[in-house]
């Protein structure tokens, strides 16, 4: 969002928080994980949010020994208090949005103070906005008989999919049978790109 600054300065290590939903599988998280430890880059991911319990992601959270909260998404505002409650206390420098579906409100993210970033799997501006997730953008860009497919990611503003993009990747769809073909052709990418992105993104915007 246009006129926003954070608070810079040099780090030895970022901190990275990631928000997702009750749906999401992790595998995002899991990439990422990966890609931070495999280069050796001094990125730790302090917290995963999750909105439900029983969530996939808390066991990839397991698995990779990364503290997962559970906060309920019941109403936006105390949800929100408690992000910001934990973006402040573990010093976060960039949340990473994986999954997770709803608005935030223009207050949070400008008093989160860190950039917020998402990921969305079709090439936006097209197959974007509210109901625009999943299996949904899968199926339309299939329907369509779009030759290519892809990534994004995005800045996080208040309107669905609509912040600065940041990254964009393209990958060729013509020879999917079915929109699962797709999904797994795009997923393949996003993580391939989302670690990648929040590392060039930290170091241009801290160093
Ligand atoms: C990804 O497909 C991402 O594009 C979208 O939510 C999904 C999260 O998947 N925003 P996962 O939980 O990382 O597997």
């Amino acid at each position: 969002m246009a006129g926003i600054t954070y608070q810079t300065h040099r780090m030895n290590i970022f901190n990275i928080a990631v928000l997702s939903s009750g749906m999401s599988r992790g595998s995002n998280l899991k990439a990422m994980a990966n890609y931070f430890k495999d280069n050796k880059l001094p990125v730790q991911i302090v917290f995963v949010i999750r909105t439900k319990a029983e969530a996939p992601i808390k066991d990839i959270c397991d698995e990779l020994n990364i503290t997962c909260h559970y906060i309920p998404y019941k109403e936006r505002t105390l949800f929100e208090e408690k992000v910001i409650y934990l973006i402040n206390y573990h010093n976060v420098h960039l949340l990473a949005l994986a999954g997770f579906l709803k608005q935030l409100s223009p207050s949070f993210i400008n008093e989160s103070g860190v950039p917020i970033l998402n990921i969305h799997p079709a090439l936006l501006p097209k197959y974007g906005g509210k109901g625009m997730y999943g299996m949904a953008v899968h199926r339309e860009v299939f329907n369509a008989k779009d030759k290519e497919s892809g990534v994004t990611i995005h800045l996080v503003n208040p309107e669905y999919d609509q912040g600065d993009i940041i990254a964009q990747k393209k990958v060729d769809v013509s020879d999917c049978s079915n929109d699962i073909d797709v999904a797994h052709r795009v997923l393949k990418l996003e993580h391939q790109l989302y670690g990648q992105t929040i590392w060039q993104y930290l170091t241009k915007l801290y160093s």
